[in-house]
């Protein structure tokens, strides 16, 4: 091939061909529109499991602040990568109103059907008061979460998901939805899980999550614990898990330092 034809192939074709690959590398996805098979497996896998052990220790720890408000006003909780919604259907079940969010269509699909189940159930004389549904196939990086309106955050497992450079983002949106008072609770993956060389996943050290998530978030820290072994995966297989749960409370110097004079309560 003559120099300059080759030169003309490289523009013409390489060159739109890498920035669509930059573009979408760069560009966050909104939600999806077919499942993925992993998260199909996972979901029926996990689909009625009881919720993990950071929610129920965030309720228990925060169990009186939440009954107090409970009293006036229906409690409000967001749970981010809900998955089979295993931690939103115990939180309806408790009466709360829980925002589901998943980037899969089959995750809500399976928590539209449960929540329909529930309320069947409710009709056949059941006395618990349930909450309600609001659940939203859109991902992390584009939910819209009203600021201030939220006394929970439950991101059990899902953080990861999200790639580092948009990490931050996500956190400020999360961060800005909890009311003053509002508890987050959820993980995050260390630097030496299994999967960390995946690109579009994000993971931290313990000193990584202080800097960028909660030192300068003013969070009062209930808890924060870290876990290393081997798990199984709901895919087969096990792989090396490292994780780090985090149960944290957004306090009123949060509110003072970044709030711009927007009212919180
Ligand atoms: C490992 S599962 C955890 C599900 C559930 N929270 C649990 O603890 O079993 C991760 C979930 O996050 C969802 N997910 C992954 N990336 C997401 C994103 N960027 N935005 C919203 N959901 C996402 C997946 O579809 C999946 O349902």
């Amino acid at each position: 091939m003559r120099p300059t034809l080759r030169r003309i192939k490289i523009v013409f074709i390489a060159l739109p061909l890498l920035s669509l690959f930059l573009i979408s590398c760069t560009l966050s996805e909104e939600s999806r529109t077919t499942t993925s098979r992993s998260t199909k497996v996972y979901i029926d896998k996990t689909k009625g499991q009881w919720p993990r052990r950071n929610l129920i220790k965030a309720l228990q720890a925060f169990e009186r602040e939440f009954d107090r408000i409970k009293d006036q006003r229906q409690l409000v909780a967001a749970d981010l990568g809900a998955g089979a919604g295993n931690e939103t259907i115990f939180l309806i079940e408790k009466g709360w109103k829980v925002i589901a969010i998943d980037i899969d269509p089959y995750s809500i699909e399976t928590i539209n059907d449960r929540f329909q189940e529930l309320q069947s159930l409710q009709g056949d004389g059941s006395k618990a008061k349930l909450g309600s549904l609001d659940a939203r196939l859109v991902s992390m990086q584009k939910m819209v979460l009203e600021p201030f309106s939220l006394d929970l955050v439950n991101a059990s497992l899902s953080l990861p998901f999200v790639p580092r450079s948009e990490m931050k983002e996500v956190w400020n949106n999360i961060i800005e939805a909890l009311r003053v008072g509002g508890v987050f609770t959820g993980h995050f993956f260390g630097s030496e899980h299994g999967w960390r060389n995946r690109l579009r996943m994000s993971f931290y050290s313990e000193k990584e999550i202080y800097k960028e998530f909660l030192d300068d978030y003013s969070l009062r820290i209930e808890s924060f614990s870290e876990m290393k072994s081997d798990a199984p995966t709901a895919a087969g297989g096990t792989v090396f898990f490292h994780t780090f749960t985090v149960i944290a409370q957004k306090t009123d110097d949060h509110y003072k330092r970044n709030t711009r004079g927007m009212n919180p309560y």
